[in-house]
């Protein structure tokens, strides 16, 4: 059966297609701006103007969501973060000139305090540096709100807090927001592999030596990302998500396997950059090197793929 391709096609379990895929993109201030990102060759902050040309281009590659991470100015980080919910902040501005010129590409706004806060962690700290937990789910009810209000289609809380799925579907439905997705990052574990998306959004300089192992999940551990879903789903999560991906593929499929929810993966950052990097050595084939690892994602399990490989996947979909 494996002798000819007739015959492999015949036997194929899993099967990607661009429906599969949400891009990641990373949006900054001002006009005309790219800011190349050192660690994720072929991906820049880009201004709002700019940052449109690329969902264009999603839109025509039938890419169906996209999903917006901030890079805020340094001088508007403060120890609450509190520009995260700014009705004018950088994201509700991108999410209202997005739908209005691309109503029907799907936009996911991260709900978290990190890109806006100076220490660079998630929540709200203690003098002695603990995140916390209640009072970080105040601040993350008034950033998911004003995303809201601009018209965002999907939340992604990856804050990691306890119960905040739970507190964020309560505010959206007594605002009316009842169309407005979670896709809760259910599982997202204190991991490494974060490394370049902390440059992308310059975080990496007010966290310095910090780390979140207070608040996300321990790399050892998989029962603990069984209970996390079943908090989220309890709570009203419309979507789950592992992440990162590849060093997490056990858990994606324990995790479909287990509850049937619709569920996602992120290939994160430090994901793209090895593939990146080994590539421009000569070390890896690039674009087998991609599709390998997005359709390991299917096959484990996703329903969908977040990746900075969206774009470039899709192309190579589309020639096929
Ligand atoms: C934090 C957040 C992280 C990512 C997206 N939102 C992790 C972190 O910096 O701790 C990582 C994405 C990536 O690495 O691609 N709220």
């Amino acid at each position: 059966m494996r002798a000819d391709e007739f015959s492999r096609r015949m036997q194929r379990e899993s099967v990607l297609t661009t429906n599969d895929l949400m891009q990641g993109l990373f949006v900054c201030e001002g006009q005309g701006i790219v800011e190349p990102i050192a660690a994720m060759p072929g991906m820049a902050r880009k201004s709002i103007d700019l940052t449109l040309k690329d969902c264009e281009e999603c839109v025509r590659l039938g890419i169906p969501a996209i999903a917006i991470f901030p890079s805020i100015p340094p001088a508007q980080k403060t120890l609450d973060g509190r520009e995260s919910w700014n009705d004018e902040g950088l994201i509700p501005r991108f999410v209202r000139a997005l739908k209005k010129e691309f109503p029907h590409l799907g936009v996911m706004t991260d709900v978290a305090l990190d890109p806006y806060t100076s220490h660079g962690q998630d929540g709200i700290l203690t003098d002695s540096g603990y995140v916390l937990n209640d009072e970080t789910i105040d601040s993350l009810v008034k950033q998911a709100l004003a995303q809201a209000r601009a018209g965002t289609d999907m939340l992604g809380p990856s804050d990691m807090m306890d119960g905040r799925v739970g507190r964020i579907r309560a505010a959206l439905d007594a605002e009316g927001f009842i169309h407005t997705r979670i896709v809760a990052y259910t599982a997202k574990y204190a991991s490494t592999f974060y490394g370049p998306y902390r440059e992308a959004v310059g975080s990496a300089a007010g966290l310095g030596k910090a780390n979140k192992l207070q608040y996300y999940l321990d790399p050892t551990n998989s029962d603990e990302a069984l209970r996390e879903a079943e908090a989220d789903i309890a709570e009203g999560a419309d979507m789950l998500m592992v992440k990162p991906g590849l060093p997490y593929l056990d858990i994606l499929q324990r995790m479909k396997a287990t509850f049937r929810r619709p569920t996602a993966v992120y290939q994160v950052s430090g994901e793209y950059a090895m593939i990146k990097a080994a590539a421009e050595r000569g070390w890896l084939d690039e674009e087998k090197a991609m599709m390998e690892s997005l359709t390991a994602f299917k096959r484990a399990g996703a329903d969908c793929i977040v990746t900075y490989f969206a774009m470039a996947a899709a192309r190579v979909l589309s020639r096929k």
